[in-house]
């Protein structure tokens, strides 16, 4: 199949590479010159493990271009997938669809032959019949369909979630359009990966509910975090034991500083939205939203009581600031809020990230950055570990107790035990639910 792409961020990238690595012809488009220039010298400007092999194997197979000229990579195309941002609008937690419906226009134009228009963005329930309308409105000749095939894939496991899926979610309203579609994700379907062939409006909301869904198990958790602490309880035994029930599942039950990312946020306050302006409110996304918050202002709060009350004076050592490992994404990191706190509190903070720092220099002014966590230790009086990357898991307890001049912990992402941590010399150790 000879398939675009418009838009090559995580996820127009990573579908549009793994899509010429199941062998169709992919054209991926950005109007980002200086993006498509790094992709076309082989270089990926996201941080995903693997992507960089795959995306190299398959340009030198000759199934993957890069391009700014929609025109062209959209006129010879069975299938074009609009795969650009939905950023949440600032303030009212609608998402902005401009970038959805420019594409729209600019594929409108350039159509020739039937083609299949895939909205792989998130995007609002009836957006899909919005694109066929601008589609319609500026090229009546248009012989086309649109479907929606939202993406699940997970920033740090993009490949695998692409390759391995769960399920394949495919919104259509046409016989062909579904033949097309079924053409595009056969290497899956004779792997036995389940495909749910669904209309528009159920696809988009799959993907919303999912989401929040996924959402409130971890407010949940969180809220249940803070309940444990007061009442003596262990949060991650009560995953534990919460999870082993097939009904719960174990994933997406671990206690932390609030979930982050370019999802959940973005789309709990849009099914939000979308609720209220549908005189439906989905109470319960509304408050995992709020509980979300409240979840990044406790651990500030559990940071200064490990700083005797006040930051002022304080030297604080951060260990991780993206979202969650394996990723150099900061968008709406607890961090974003929790650093901020701290330095308006009057501390100094080092951070150390292994890929944060790119984006994290200009999202976190006024902190110092530091290479390891030992050297980010030196004279600190308090140590917080905000992502769970791997290079933290086993660091020399012994060694950084020796390094600070208050050796306190706060692992807000539990990754330590209080017993091991006190006993390599610390003074205080603080988890979350436990
Ligand atoms: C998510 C969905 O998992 C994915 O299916 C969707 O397509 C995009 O959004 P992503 O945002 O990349 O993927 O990361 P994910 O691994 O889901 O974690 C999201 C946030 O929740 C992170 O901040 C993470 O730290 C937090 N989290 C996750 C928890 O706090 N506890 C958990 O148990 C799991």
């Amino acid at each position: 199949m000879r398939i675009t792409m418009i838009g090559t961020g995580y996820v127009g990238l990573v579908s549009g590479v793994c899509l010429s690595d199941f062998g169709h012809d992919v054209i991926c488009v950005d109007k980002a010159e200086e993006k498509i220039a790094k992709l076309e010298r082989g270089e990926v400007p996201i941080y995903e493990p693997g992507l960089d092999a795959i995306l190299e194997r398959n340009v030198k197979a000759g199934r993957l271009q890069f391009t700014t000229d929609t025109a062209a990579a959209v006129r010879d195309a069975d299938a074009v997938f609009i795969a650009v941002g939905t950023p949440s609008r600032r303030g009212d937690g609608h998402a902005d669809l401009s970038y959805v419906m420019g594409a729209a226009e600019d594929i409108a134009r350039s159509l020739s032959g039937y083609t299949v228009v895939v909205t792989k963005s998130t995007v609002p329930v009836g957006t899909n019949s919005k694109v066929a309308e601008v589609i319609r409105a500026t090229n009546p000749q248009a012989d086309f369909d649109v479907a929606s095939n939202p993406e699940f894939l997970r920033e740090g496991a993009a490949i695998d979630d692409f390759m391995k899926p769960d399920r394949v979610v495919i919104g259509v309203e046409s016989e062909r359009a579904k033949e097309i579609m079924g053409d595009i994700y056969r290497p899956l379907y004779l792997r036995d990966f389940p495909i749910v062939y669904t209309g528009l409006e159920t696809a988009e909301m799959i993907k919303y509910a999912a989401n929040a869904f996924l959402a409130t198990k971890i407010s949940f958790i969180n809220e249940i975090a803070a309940l444990c602490e007061r009442v003596g309880a262990n949060v991650k035994d009560v995953a534990k034991g919460m999870g082993l029930d097939g009904r719960i599942g174990n994933k997406f039950l671990h206690a932390g500083p609030g979930y982050g990312g370019s999802c959940f946020p973005k789309d709990t306050s849009a099914l939000a939205r979308i609720g209220q302006e549908h005189g439906c409110p989905m109470r319960i996304t509304e408050t995992v939203i709020s509980v979300n918050d409240a979840v990044k202002r406790r651990m500030v709060d559990k940071v200064l009581d490990l700083c005797d009350g006040t930051f002022n004076g304080k030297t604080i050592a951060v260990l991780g600031v993206t979202f969650k490992p394996e990723t150099d994404d900061m968008r709406d990191s607890p961090a974003l809020t929790i650093v901020p706190a701290l330095i308006g509190g009057g501390a100094k903070v080092r951070v150390v990230d292994p890929q944060g720092r790119r984006e994290g220099e200009a999202l976190l002014p006024g902190v110092s950055w530091a290479d390891d966590p030992y050297e980010a230790s030196e004279g600190a009086h308090a140590l917080l570990i905000l992502t769970e990357w791997n290079e933290f898991r086993a660091l020399d307890l012994q060694r950084l107790s020796q390094a600070m001049s208050t050796p306190r912990m706060a692992d807000l992402r539990n990754i330590y035990n209080r017993k091991d941590v006190l006993d390599a010399g610390f003074l205080a150790y603080e988890g979350v639910g436990r």
